[in-house]
């Protein structure tokens, strides 16, 4: 089970089946559906499959997955998902973050990716981290860019230009 990290103004958090309205809420958001894809969640019962099939099965397999990310003023509510996952048939560990549209432009997810990084580094003791954009996600790439990632070299040539996932890695000093 991931831990539960403070930052100054969140907490994050497993998360668990009672977020379920939240879950989808966010999955249904505009850029969540052009930018990460259709989770086909539709109703709450969806919400608690993605959930149970999602992150609650990858804390079980692997200690780590999407977390909840809880504004802590003025009373605690769930503003978005942040952490670390690893994607079947891959080796890599990867950051992975949506916020709803209201949270967003705060510098809240860069607030929760830095704890994770710090996780990631220290507790886990990874020597690199990954992440995964969409060509066109220029709010994600900002972030990923302040946060010191690097955008390795481009997919092939012969992909669509305006789909092709952009991958970026920031690498952990020994
Ligand atoms: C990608 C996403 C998480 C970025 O959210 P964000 O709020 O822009 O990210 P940050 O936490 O880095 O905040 C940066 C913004 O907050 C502003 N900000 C305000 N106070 C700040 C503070 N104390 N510290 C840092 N930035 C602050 C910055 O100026 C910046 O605004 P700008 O983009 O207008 O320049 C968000 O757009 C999102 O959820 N998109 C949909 C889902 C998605 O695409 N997920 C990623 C899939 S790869």
């Amino acid at each position: 089970m991931p831990p539960a990290l403070e930052t100054s103004r969140l907490r994050l958090r497993p998360l668990t089946e009672a977020d379920a309205p939240f879950i989808l809420k966010l999955v249904n958001d505009a850029d969540w559906l052009a930018y990460i894809g259709d989770k086909s969640v539709h109703s709450l019962e969806d919400a608690l499959r993605y959930l149970r099939e999602g992150p609650i099965a990858m804390y079980a397999a692997l200690g780590i997955g999407l977390c909840a990310m809880d504004l802590k003023a003025p009373e605690p509510r769930p503003v978005g998902l942040c952490g670390l996952l690893v994607r079947e048939g891959s080796p890599d560990v990867e950051l992975g973050y949506a916020l709803l549209p209201e949270a967003r432009g705060q510098g809240l997810m860069r607030e929760a990716a830095l704890a994770w990084m710090n996780y990631g580094d220290r507790q886990l003791k990874l020597r690199e981290m990954h992440a995964y954009t969409h060509a066109e996600n220029d709010a994600s790439q900002a972030l990923l860019a302040r946060l010191g990632f690097a955008l390795l070299p481009p997919a092939p040539p012969d992909e669509d230009p305006a789909t092709v996932r952009r991958h970026w890695r920031l690498s952990f000093s020994a």
